[in-house]
């Protein structure tokens, strides 16, 4: 195995390349040992290169069995194949000519999922970054745009489905057993969105008109007899192809749309123009099998991916640097899009749950990196959270400080100006900045620096003025890289709510610059004073999540309160019973810690049992509220020095109290919420489900016995409820004769249906507690866990490194080592899977020093190991700087 130390990659050195590349004719003679793909390539030299400039092509594990220019072979003397590159000498000076390109290699020992391999006897590819490199030499980078033809000849009994980007050109018999077809896409392209997939494979067909009057056919490719759990995902795909006209203005630019769903797949899903690949994770739901979280997933990875049809596709990056420039913006599409298909606040406490609990960890850690890097040695461990989650906060806040109208007109100046092209972040503001004639340079630091910004206030009242003056300053914090941090442009959107719940109406503001709701911060330290403020009124800040950022305000927990229940925005409320949850469990797990008595506010109880009982309020809210905030969370809001056992002590007492002082509107809950008749896996049924199942658990918790989850397992008729009621007994009683039972019961119940199968492991590879460990090693050794499998593998080992705080950080250290053999494993076969899971030690050095030792020592152990992929290495390099 090739050991790739992987060289550092500077934004600053990018140049175009020497040679523009027209166009693309590729033929592909599909084999599972030895596939032969002949690439033509019609290039011409750029102006100003030298006449004696060599075309240098990318390539990865290839063999070459043949070079022509102009179809005469290409004499050793002038081209020289190295492991990674194709250098070829003594080409035209001026005139277009044509390189022709054979390899040979083989799909099926293809275990990095990157280029062309097989997955369940299907011919598939990832190309996204630099996998498209693996099949033929290549102008392999996002800038080199081009015209493809794509020819594909297979075995025409196991592979009678071919397919390729673009419209379908025809095809036909060979008469030997083969047959081909030819496919033709007239949107030029990067290499990385090419895709190619054959093989024997069930449709579902449907149909879409454009607002022009276009007719596209869609196609949804799965397993056969898989056909009816693809239903949900064409739905969403109407519906995204419908909701991008009318909010975006994006009609879709083909005559056909294909999904395929494939069972190996290395991340979510993937763009490729015309013919998205997706993890069938995301495409297969029935009530039978899939949650609602699973809906609601695909849903939103079906915009996803569609909507990338205009953000990355017709519009596309020019360096890899720019990653953020399709991911953030279409991640932003996605969630505007879930926000109105579903309840708008509970879409954004779901986002910023999700935010906090992932990118702001990577943010303060080693892995800390800006929205657009400047540097990568590997790029395949760039498609962060940071890129996609943060990246699509910045965009939000472009659209919160222009407004809705300007960030429209923006955006339409960004489609018309750049369609067509490979563009950067500098390019994609510049087109709102004339939109709007307002200057972003200080809003672009967003882009540039990282680290999550902390926002401190205080507020003093002056009765006598009727004045209220706030205080605020805020640091970024040092990253990697970056010691010192300019002060950023901080949208905050803000209410001032006065004792009665009402929201006082400042006669006159100075200090910063207010437009409706938000305030402007800009300074590092900016005082804001507000005029005409009756009495003393209590802030309600950062509403809607206006800006990713921690924001530190004393407050006490009746403030706190009067927020939850007067805001005008209802992310707002949730936010402060949110803070009010998070001040008392840091104060739990400190009181734990030392052994002292475990405290649990009365005011927190009280608010949440208010919120929870309310029926003024959606059930989707009032279940968002139950959830107390992650053990992550609580170790971000500690910051150092952590201990999981503590957090998890002193969480459970309070989730304890909570149960206790409810018990009747719990009970109340589980009856009201329940449904009946046929399962729908819309908003405001999962809302229901939700918050009945949220009841459920408290329930359980106050009775300490199994019963009424051993009950609900038993009577569940849909994915949603059966899951939570597993993963209550398996939590709370993960020795108890009914856990045994009825992981029994869902595992053969299951048994031939992959991704419930991975819900079986997560859930034990979940269960609190030291032992867990030691079933995690138990499972790895049954029958139906697949060491090649992606989603087996992170549904047990990333599913334990990255959601079991207890089970993991093991004092003993335990923990670690498991993972880092593991890592080392999984390595050997797929480094993007190996260095992804690898990234839950990425807070490693925020826990108590015992831990941390354990920690360090098993990250040097990898990071000793020979062979390590550049993947591996990079990650295991930066965790351990
Ligand atoms: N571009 C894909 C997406 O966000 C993600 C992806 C990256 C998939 C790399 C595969 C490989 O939608
Ligand atoms: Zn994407």
């Amino acid at each position: 195995m090739r050991t790739n130390t992987g060289q550092i990659v500077h934004l600053e050195n990018y140049r175009p390349t020497d040679f523009v590349l027209e166009r693309v004719d590729l033929t592909f003679e599909l084999d599972p040992r030895e596939t032969k793909v002949e690439a033509r390539m019609i290039f011409h030299r750029r102006e100003g290169v030298s006449p004696s400039a060599p075309l240098v092509l990318d390539g990865d594990e290839l063999t070459m069995t043949g070079l022509l220019l102009d179809q005469v072979a290409v004499p050793g003397t002038l081209y020289e194949a190295t492991d990674d590159t194709l250098t070829i000498r003594g080409l035209p000076e001026a005139a277009p000519f044509e390189i022709t390109v054979t390899t040979a290699w083989s799909p099926e020992t293809n275990t990095k999922l990157m280029g062309l391999y097989r997955t369940s006897d299907v011919y598939c590819t990832q190309c996204e970054a630099e996998g498209f490199r693996r099949i033929t030499y290549f102008p392999d980078r996002p800038d080199v745009l081009a015209v493809y033809t794509v020819n594909i000849i297979a075995d025409k009994a196991s592979a009678p489905l071919l397919l390729s980007n673009g419209n379908y050109l025809g095809g036909a018999d060979m008469g030997d057993g083969r047959h081909f077809a030819s496919w033709f896409d007239p949107h030029p392209k990067p290499s990385y969105l090419f895709a190619l997939v054959a093989g024997d494979l069930g449709v579902v067909e449907d149909a879409f008109t454009t607002a022009s009057g276009r007719d596209v056919a869609l196609n949804i490719y799965v397993e056969h007899g898989k056909e009816p759990r693809a239903a949900y995902a064409m739905d969403a795909l109407k519906r995204s192809m419908k909701w991008d006209e009318e909010v975006f203005g994006r009609e879709y630019d083909l005559d056909i749309f294909m999904i395929v769903a494939v069972s190996d797949f290395n991340m979510g899903a993937m763009e490729n123009k015309g013919l998205n690949i997706f993890n069938d994770k995301y495409v297969l739901a029935d009530p039978e099998t899939a949650t609602d979280a699973d809906y609601a997933n695909i849903e939103a990875i079906i915009a996803h991916e569609y909507f990338h049809n205009w953000t990355g596709n017709r519009i596309t990056c020019r360096d890899w640097f720019q990653l953020c420039l399709k991911e953030g913006l279409t991640v932003y599409r996605d969630h505007e899009f879930s926000a109105d298909m579903r309840s708008r606040a509970v879409k954004r406490i779901a986002e910023v749950r999700h935010l906090k609990s992932e990118q702001f960890p990577e943010d303060a850690g080693p892995l800390a990196h800006p929205v657009r890097p400047t540097q990568y040695r590997e790029i395949n461990n760039f498609y962060t959270t940071t890129v996609y989650e943060k990246g699509s906060e910045v965009t939000r806040m472009i659209a919160t400080i222009l407004g809705r109208d300007l960030f429209k007109k923006g955006m339409d100046l960004y489609f018309e100006r750049h369609d067509g092209q490979a563009v950067t972040i500098e390019d994609f503001i510049a087109c709102f900045e004339a939109a709007s004639g307002r200057d972003l340079k200080q809003f672009s630091l967003w882009y540039h620096q990282a680290g999550t910004p902390l926002v401190t206030a205080s507020g003093t009242y002056d009765a006598a003025r009727q004045t209220y003056t706030l205080s605020l300053e805020q640091t970024v914090p040092p990253t990697p890289g970056q010691s010192s941090k300019a002060p950023m442009h901080i949208p905050l959107r803000f209410g001032l709510l006065l004792p009665d719940g009402s929201e006082a109406r400042p006669s006159a503001v100075s200090g910063a610059e207010i437009t409706g709701d938000v305030l402007h911060l800009t300074e590092r330290k900016q005082t804001v004073t507000f005029s005409g403020i009756p009495s003393e009124p209590v802030p309600s800040f950062n509403r809607g999540f206006s800006a990713p950022v921690n924001l530190h305000l004393t407050q006490s927990a009746e403030h706190r309160a009067l927020i939850a229940r007067h805001e005008t925005d209802l992310f707002a409320r949730w936010q402060a019973l949110n803070a009010m949850a998070l001040d008392n469990l840091v104060k739990a797990a400190a009181e734990a810690r030392t052994g002292q008595p475990i405290d649990c506010d009365d005011a927190l109880v009280d608010a949440l049992l208010a919120a929870a009982g309310d029926d003024r309020l959606e059930p989707a809210f009032r279940s968002q509220v139950l959830s107390l905030p992650s053990e992550t969370d609580i170790g971000r809001e500690i910051g150092s020095n952590n201990d999981p056992d503590a957090i998890y002590a002193g969480r459970q007492a309070i989730l304890a109290a909570i149960a206790t002082a409810g018990k009747d509107t719990f009970a109340r809950l589980v009856n009201e919420m329940s449904l009946s008749g046929p399962f729908r896996p819309d908003a405001d049924s999962a809302g229901r489900r939700a918050l009945r199942n949220s009841g459920l658990s408290y329930l359980v918790y106050a009775d300490g016995s199994p019963d009424k989850a051993a009950d609900a397992f038993s009577s569940a008729n849909n994915m949603t409820d059966l899951s939570q009621a597993l993963t209550l007994l398996a939590h709370r009683f993960p020795d108890a004769r009914e856990t045994a039972d009825a992981l029994a019961v869902f595992k053969k119940r299951f048994a031939d249906n992959a991704l419930v199968i991975d819900k079986w492991f997560a859930i034990q590879a979940t269960i609190p507690g030291a032992s867990t460990l030691d079933r995690v090693r138990a499972l790895m050794s049954d029958p139906l866990f697949n060491a090649s499998n992606p989603n087996r593998v992170r549904s047990l080992v990333g599913t334990f490194a990255f959601a079991n705080a207890t089970g993991f950080n093991r004092i003993d250290g335990e923990g670690y080592r498991f993972l880092a053999r593991q890592i080392l494993d999984i390595d050997t076969r797929n480094p993007q899977l190996a260095a992804r899971i690898l990234t839950s030690m990425r807070s490693w050095r925020s826990l108590e020093k015992i831990r941390a030792g354990h920690a360090r020592s098993a990250l040097e152990e990898i990071a000793r190991a020979s062979n390590l992929s550049a993947d591996v290495s990079d990650i295991v390099d930066r965790m351990l700087k």
